[in-house]
């Protein structure tokens, strides 16, 4: 009596089980061909459209243009701490805050005090991890340096696009707002690497003993 039932109950559960992976290989076999056909034509419209060695005579690949010696020249910025690589031209902290205002103050904030976007740019307190933000005034070693970045990078959404009279009037106003120059102070190649940053011995030597 108890082996029958007990062989019943089995029968049961075997023929439930191989319902139910009959009922998954059907599943999965329609899964897979759901995957399949997607990917299939995905496929067909590349192979169709692709043209293999479509090479134009020239050996281009048909888009895009020559760079201008203009727009080689506008990129091609390279100012070392020394002053080497500076442009002859020149710029004042009240010519810069016009073209800050116009061209920066959107993602910097209308001093550069504030930020926004992009990262403060003034406070003129030593800088302290933590306490006070890094900013060219207090962190940066060298102001051509911050020629160097201005004149390459910004604005992000147009860089190399700012003269070289823009570029030094703007580095004046930071400089001037970072209070490390005077409002009436002149910046151009020969008087930039003469500016003394406040954390130009920041960097050296370095404290940390793991480090060579
Ligand atoms: C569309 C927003 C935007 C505009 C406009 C813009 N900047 Fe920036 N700026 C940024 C962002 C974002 C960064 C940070 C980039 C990074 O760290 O890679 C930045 C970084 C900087 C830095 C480096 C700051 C630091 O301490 O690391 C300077 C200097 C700077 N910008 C100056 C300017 C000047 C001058 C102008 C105007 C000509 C300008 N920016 C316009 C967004 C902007």
């Amino acid at each position: 009596m108890w082996n029958r039932k007990i062989h019943e109950a089995f029968a049961r559960r075997q023929s439930t089980s191989t319902v139910l992976v009959i009922v998954m290989a059907v599943l999965l076999a329609g899964g897979l061909s759901l995957r399949l056909t997607p990917d299939a034509g995905a496929h067909q419209p590349a192979s169709a459209t692709a043209t293999p060695g479509a090479v134009s005579t020239d050996g281009r690949f048909g888009f895009g243009q020559p760079a201008t010696a203009a727009q080689i020249a506008a990129e091609n910025v390279d100012v070392r701490p020394d002053g080497t690589g500076l442009p002859p031209a020149s710029g004042t902290a009240a010519q810069g805050q016009a073209i800050y205002s116009v061209k920066c103050a959107s993602c910097h904030g209308d001093s550069g005090r504030e930020g926004g976007t992009g990262p403060i740019l003034v406070d003129s307190r030593p800088f302290a991890p933590g306490a006070t933000p890094k900013t060219v005034g207090n962190y940066w070693p060298y102001a051509t340096t911050v020629y160097d970045y201005i004149s390459r990078a910004m604005p992000p959404n147009a860089p190399g696009s700012l003269q070289p009279d823009e570029v030094y009037a703007l580095v004046a106003y930071l400089l001037n707002a970072n209070e490390i120059i005077a409002s009436d102070a002149v910046m151009n190649d020969q008087t930039l690497p003469r500016v003394v940053m406040p954390n130009v011995n920041g960097f050296i030597p370095d404290p940390r003993p793991d480090v060579p």
